[in-house]
């Protein structure tokens, strides 16, 4: 595979049913089910929500430092192989400290794995702190205050969990305070919600990427403004496929014509061990399913490092 940058994937997402499953016995949680190829013939999903249920479900057999050390390192290790140079990586701290795990703890794991694979490998990574929507703007607010004695550890924040019914507009005073603390700002937006989630992302927010953003194709005005200001969208084929956030055939997924539009998309795996594969899978579908040549492909993975947020030198030295 080409040389990429994933710009969106929640490290959670990339939590194998195997690892579940031995994370599970370690620390003594109770699943549903013991087997992991029973527990993964659990996920099928109708939509956003119907996965996120899943999701959240599984992230109760996270506990120790370790446990997110394992998670960090499958993940880097796996994307490592597969041709991933740059890993910008979602994490869904909320989730954690309400299971009661201590922040010391996430952050700690998340980072030893950072610094051990960039040893093993060379991958470059970096955490954004995504906020829940489902959980309002107070408490993202809080979550960002409570979290700055680790300001180093993470490059930026990001909105994700349900979208329909959390606007961004509910969470300006957490990304007013990120960007005073100069982080990188992201959003899930255009996902389920509309266009106008797009816009409020970007008009509200302040957001230099948008996660998704399939459905800004439906506003031309808003997709003549994301070509003109070069905005990267974060598009996610396998996902979309998954949670019927595209027609159902992947041949029908709007991608060329994002790309005809001039915008600056990169493909992304989102959650890799729930929609059918990593990063390399989602670029071998699209290869098979939509009519991209060598010089799409191509400007694909060039997208992924010019929407980095690695210094233009780093990011050099990746490509
Ligand atoms: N959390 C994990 N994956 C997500 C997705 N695709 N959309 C919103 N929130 C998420
Ligand atoms: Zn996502």
């Amino acid at each position: 595979m080409l040389p990429v940058a994933e710009l969106h994937m929640h490290i959670e997402g990339s939590l194998e049913a195997e690892l579940v499953v031995a994370l599970a016995r370690r620390n003594g949680v109770d699943l549903p089910t013991f087997d992991p190829v029973e527990l993964k013939a659990r996920y099928r999903f109708t939509d956003l929500q119907s996965f996120l249920d899943i999701y959240y479900a599984n992230l109760a057999v996270m506990k120790t430092e370790e446990d997110f050390y394992d998670l960090g390192t499958a993940y880097l290790t796996r994307a490592a192989a597969s041709g991933v140079r740059r890993a910008e990586m979602f994490f869904d701290l909320q989730t954690h400290t309400q299971n009661g795990v201590p922040q010391e703890a996430v952050f700690a794991g998340f980072t030893a794995a950072i610094a051990d694979a960039r040893t093993a490998t060379g991958i470059s990574a970096d955490l954004i702190l995504c906020f829940l929507r489902h959980l309002g703007g107070e408490a993202a607010t809080q979550t960002l205050r409570e979290a700055m004695p680790f300001r180093d550890r993470f490059i930026g924040v990001g909105l994700d969990s349900s979208e329909l019914g959390f606007p961004p507009s509910l969470f300006t005073e957490a990304f007013g305070i990120a960007g005073s603390e100069g982080l990188h700002r992201v959003a899930h937006a255009g996902e389920e919600g509309g266009p106008d989630y797009v816009w409020e992302a970007l008009d509200l927010l302040a957001v230099e990427r948008i996660d998704h953003g399939n459905r800004a194709m439906e506003d031309p005005e808003l997709v003549a403004r994301l070509r003109d200001e070069q905005v990267p969208l974060t598009v996610c084929p396998l996902s979309n496929i998954a949670l019927k956030t595209a027609p159902p055939e992947l041949a029908d997924h709007l991608l060329p014509a994002m790309l005809a539009e001039g915008l600056l998309v990169s493909i992304n795996s989102d959650d890799p061990a729930y929609f059918g594969g990593y990063v390399n899978d989602n670029f071998a579908a699209i290869t098979n399913e939509l009519a991209l040549g060598p010089e799409q492909l191509g400007t694909l993975a060039e997208n992924s490092f010019t929407s980095s947020f690695l210094p233009e030198a780093e990011k050099q030295a990746l490509r």
